[in-house]
Formats: C-alpha cells, structure tokens, sequence
C-alpha cells in the first residue's frame, strides 16, 4: 500500500475518480473457544487493538482520541470494541471482523486503513473475537463512545487514494513460539512495530512488512502537541541503534518506556506492558538478527 506522489497535487480530480465502498465478505469465519483462547485472546487484544483502542481510564475498550495521526487529516476516534449494541461491535459478525483485520474492509463496505493486519494468523483473529465477546470487565458492553471522527476533506481523500483493501491472504499459521526468531518476526509484524519505525507511513509495506522503506531504520516524524517527536532507529547498530541494548534493557525500554540511562520515551511510543518475557525476547532476538543499519535520529 503506496500513498502516490501525487495525493496533494490533485486531489480533485481523484476525488472524482476515487472507490469508497467494496465488497463486504462471504468469507465463512466464525470465532470457537478452545482451551487457551481466551487468556490468549486478551493477551493480543491489548497488544494490539489496545494501542488504540483502549481507554486507560475507563480500563475499556470504549476507544479514545488518535493523536498521533498527521493533523492535516482531521479528528479521529477508534472504535468502542465492547460488546455494547448500540455503540459496540455486538452487531458486528465475525466474518466481517475477520474481514476488517486482513483486508481493511469494513461491514459497511468502507476502506479503513488503520488496522490491516494481512499476515494474522486465523487461529489469532479467533482468540481476539473469543475474548471480545467474552464478557471481561475491559471488554463488557459500555453504552458511550470516545468522540466521533471528523475527517477533513484532505483526511477523506488521503484515506481514499492511500490505499485500497489488501489481498485477502487466507489460512495463515501462528508461528510456535519456541521458533523464537519467527516468532519475534511475526510479532512485529502484527503489532505493528515496523508501521512506526520505518521510514514513513507512505512507503510501508503490509504484505512484506521487510520490504518497507528503511525497515526499523527510524525517524518517522510526528508533532505531539507541539513536540517533534522521531521514532528511533531499532536495528542492532550499535553507535545508531539498539546495538548495546541486553534483553533486559530492551523489556523496560518496551514494557515501561524507559530506555537505559532512565531516558523517558514518548508518546507515541506506546508502554506495551502486556507483553510476556516469552513475547519480548523473541521480538529482541528477532531484531538482533536483522542488518545494523547506520541511521542517526535526529534528537536521538
Ligand atoms: C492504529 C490504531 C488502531 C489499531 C491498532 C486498531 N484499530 Fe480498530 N479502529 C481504529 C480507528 C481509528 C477506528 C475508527 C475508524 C473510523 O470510524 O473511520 C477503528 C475502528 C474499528 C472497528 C469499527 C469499524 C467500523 O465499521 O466502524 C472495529 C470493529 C475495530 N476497529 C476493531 C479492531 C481490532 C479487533 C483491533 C485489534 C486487532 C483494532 N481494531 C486495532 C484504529 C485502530
Ligand atoms: C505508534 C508508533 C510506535 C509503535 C507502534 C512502536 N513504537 Fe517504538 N518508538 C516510537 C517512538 C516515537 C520512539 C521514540 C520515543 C522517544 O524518543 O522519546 C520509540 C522508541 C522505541 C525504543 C527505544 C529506542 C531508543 O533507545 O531510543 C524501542 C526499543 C522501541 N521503540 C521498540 C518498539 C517495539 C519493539 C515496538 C513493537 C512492539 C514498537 N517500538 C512500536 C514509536 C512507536
């Protein structure tokens, strides 16, 4: 998924030409609790739909305010996740949530580009919809909603002309977590790790997230409330990187959001405490293996 050049130079012209609605699924897809799925389901729903869509206060999925979306595009809100039929996803079939994850198409046919996830295994989108209907205190229905979205017109149409549904990649196995570098591979890929990480948002690549212009090389740039803020360079280069990182830095670092020598990591760095050992080291091992790149940050 490329945003082309050329996104700010004709707007209107693509406008005209520009696809919004798809084809919803057909997909048979229907969730079936099995023995860990549940504990497992709550372990990816707060790792990774938890980035955006849970409501520290509230300790629910409620959804909350993007703030780390370029301002140009406008408001922002995720979606309440509880079981709520007004406001939640009680309506929503499993299929369609199955649908939405792997190629961004939501149940009314919208293109919604912020929560592809191509490569997640089925057996991992199972437990994720196990336990959101699984009545959990952070998932049980809440009648409200965060904020509603209000996209500019730039946002409408850079969320059109950014990209289109993803192929639909079916039956994709979890990796066991003892195949530690595989593991880690997949989990920066499903966490989305590299989607900030990279070079920027306009040349990721969701197929083949390796392919992704400067790969964990750093400096995506976001302004947080004034702050410039630029991600850093995760590749084991040692004078640029997280070379000289031991795994016990790299747990703190990702689990507290504090780097070694106490430095404070910001927003939108997220404090992924939900993580087990098991899950940061395979993501440490699976980093260490990669080409040190040379890439000072600037600030870093
Ligand atoms: C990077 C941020 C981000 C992540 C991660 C994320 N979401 Fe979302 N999600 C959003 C935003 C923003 C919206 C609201 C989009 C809109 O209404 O245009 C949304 C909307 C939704 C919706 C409602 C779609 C609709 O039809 O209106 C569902 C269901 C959903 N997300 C499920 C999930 C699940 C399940 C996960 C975890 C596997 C997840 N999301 C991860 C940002 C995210
Ligand atoms: C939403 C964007 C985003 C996501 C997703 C994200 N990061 Fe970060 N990360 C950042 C930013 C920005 C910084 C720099 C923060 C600062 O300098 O204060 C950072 C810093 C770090 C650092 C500190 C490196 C250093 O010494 O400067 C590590 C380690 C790290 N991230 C690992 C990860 C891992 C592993 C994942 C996935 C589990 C991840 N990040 C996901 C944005 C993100």
């Amino acid at each position: 998924m490329k945003w082309p050049a050329f996104i700010f130079t004709a707007p209107i012209l693509l406008a005209i030409g520009c696809k919004s609605h798809y084809d919803t699924t057909t997909e048979p897809f229907t969730a079936v609790k099995t023995g860990n799925s549940m504990e497992h389901g709550k372990n990816l729903v707060f790792n990774v739909c938890g980035q955006c869509h849970y409501n520290e206060d509230a300790n629910s999925f409620i959804g909350e305010k993007i703030r780390d979306l370029p301002g140009f595009m406008g408001k922002v809100y995720s979606a309440n996740l509880t079981d709520s039929k007004r406001y939640g996803i009680a309506g929503y079939k499993d299929a369609e949530i199955y649908y939405l994850l792997k190629r961004g198409i939501a149940k009314d046919g919208r293109f919604i580009p912020y929560m592809v996830r191509p490569n997640m295994a089925d057996a991992d989108i199972n437990d994720i919809i196990v336990y959101l209907r699984s009545g959990d205190e952070p998932v049980k229905a809440k009648d409200t909603v965060a904020g509603k979205s209000h996209l500019s017109l730039l946002g409408k149409l850079a969320t059109k002309v950014s990209g289109k549904p993803l192929p639909l990649k079916k039956n994709i196995k979890r990796p066991s977590p003892d195949n530690t570098i595989a593991y880690g591979r997949y989990l920066v890929d499903i966490i989305g790790c590299y989607h900030c990480h990279s070079k920027s948002i306009l040349s990721l690549d969701y197929l083949e997230p390796e392919k992704s212009k400067g790969y964990m090389a750093g400096g995506m740039k976001w302004n947080i409330e004034g702050d410039k803020i630029r991600a850093s360079n995760i590749t084991p280069d040692k004078a640029t990187g997280i070379g000289n990182y031991t795994m016990a830095d790299f747990r703190k670092a990702v689990r507290e959001g504090e780097a070694p020598g106490g430095r404070v990591l910001h927003y939108p760095m997220r404090r992924f405490k939900h993580l087990t050992d098991t899950q940061t080291d395979a993501i440490y091992a699976y980093l260490m293996t990669l080409p040190p790149k040379d890439h000072k940050v600037k600030g870093h």
